[in-house]
């Protein structure tokens, strides 16, 4: 079925442009153009749009409040902002309703994925009605404006370490965060990192930026006072699972791109937990009540109670902001039963990586420690393989009190 997308922007030149760029796509996509907010809306009201695309700086009703509108009233609508160097005021007042900031001028590689990833996203979460609970929230954590130039830097092809360091090094906070991290028994390095600059030598530029993104969806989760699980721990555990997934991805010799995918995944794989706790706190707690009382899998009871996981809807969120496929896919497969086919995938070790924390570094004694599914054993190698990797593991000497 083709996806219609809707383009707003008051000047004519403007859509033209994305027209002429984005023909190439009208067998998949039915585009539609609107000069004003107004029109937008008008258009909205008499076609269902899959995703909206708005300029953020235009006369009578502007970007932000023509994405506020969205939100409220086609909620599923995926939301993007097409915006300049000079937007940053709106851009602030946009940040609620804004799923995916674009800079202009953009290219039509970028655009076309960003859209195509954001709306495949949306098809992750499968229960309506939670999905429309999702799509309204009004606080949905947006992605640090720090990340966003890192990955505009990124775009413009093989940037410096040293620029993306410098980046980073602007920010007094975040700096002295990300180094204390860095040097945390996490990353297990011999030498002490002294500045962003060699943060990001060492670790390379998609594990720093994969830290700033998970520092931000963590230090901006506010918990409900009636939270259902520890936050320290929650965190601890990700992180953990984060350096586990390196470690066997180089231990089973993968390139570097997914090894970082696997690091990226791991580190993120339980944010729907956050969103799911912030937004939907009684059924929450309801869950976890149920997972002590009968030791059995949070995963399990969500969709029993919820109608979907927080591996879903975490993969949603990081699909919106536009995280590679390969990790989105591995977030929502993260609690699945069988395996891929095929090579080892970022996916599998994702969902080991997991495993192998709750299996080695038992941090909860209320929740069930899971044993590796059987189908999903059997395709990495089986127990000899499990049990190699357990060792490689072990030899880290990650423990529970990082
Ligand atoms: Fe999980
Ligand atoms: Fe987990």
């Amino acid at each position: 079925m083709k996806r219609n997308i809707l383009f707003v922007d008051d000047d004519s030149n403007v859509l033209q442009g994305l027209r002429r760029m984005l023909r190439p796509m009208r067998e998949s996509w039915d585009m539609h153009f609107a000069t004003s907010g107004q029109e937008a809306l008008e258009l909205m009201a008499r076609v269902k749009m899959d995703a909206v695309v708005s300029d953020m700086r235009m006369p009578g009703m502007d970007g932000p409040e023509l994405l506020r509108h969205v939100m409220r009233e086609h909620p599923d609508a995926i939301r993007f902002a097409l915006s300049g160097y000079s937007d940053q005021e709106l851009v602030g007042r946009s940040i609620a309703p804004t799923h995916q900031y674009i800079t202009k001028p953009c290219n039509q590689q970028m655009l076309v994925e960003a859209l195509e990833q954001a709306m495949a996203a949306r098809d992750l979460v499968p229960n309506k009605a939670v999905l429309d609970k999702i799509a309204r929230i009004e606080h949905l954590p947006v992605l640090p404006r720090i990340y966003n130039r890192i990955t505009s830097e990124l775009a413009k092809g093989d940037p410096s370490p040293k620029l993306v360091g410098d980046i980073v090094a602007q920010d007094v906070g975040l700096s002295a965060n990300i180094l204390k991290l860095v040097n945390s028994a996490y990353f297990g390095l011999t030498r002490h990192i002294s500045t962003p600059q060699q943060a990001v030598i060492v670790l390379g530029v998609n594990v720093i930026r994969s830290l700033i993104l998970s520092l931000h969806v963590f230090q901006s989760f506010e918990p409900t006072g009636r939270t259902s699980f520890s936050l320290p721990l929650l965190w601890g555990h990700c992180m953990r699972t984060a350096s586990i997934a390196r470690t066997v991805a180089q231990a089973e010799g993968l390139a570097r791109e997914q090894a970082d995918h696997a690091y990226i995944a791991a580190l993120l794989h339980d944010v729907g937990k956050l969103l799911l706790d912030a937004h939907c706190a009684d059924e929450c707690l309801r869950v976890y009540e149920k997972v002590r009382q009968d030791n059995r899998r949070v995963a399990e009871v969500e969709s029993e109670l919820l109608g979907l996981t927080h591996a879903q809807v975490g993969a949603y969120l990081l699909g919106l902001w536009g995280l590679p496929s390969a990790v989105v896919h591995a977030v929502a497969r993260h609690h699945a039963k069988d395996p891929e086919p095929g090579l080892l995938s970022t996916a599998e070790i994702v969902y080991f990586a997991n495993v192998l924390d709750h299996d080695i570094i038992v941090f909860n004694q209320h929740y069930a420690r899971p044993a590796p599914e059987p189908a999903r054993l059997e395709a990495v190698g089986g127990v000899e393989k499990y049990e190699a990797w357990t060792r490689a593991i072990l030899a880290m000497g990650l423990t529970a009190e990082e």
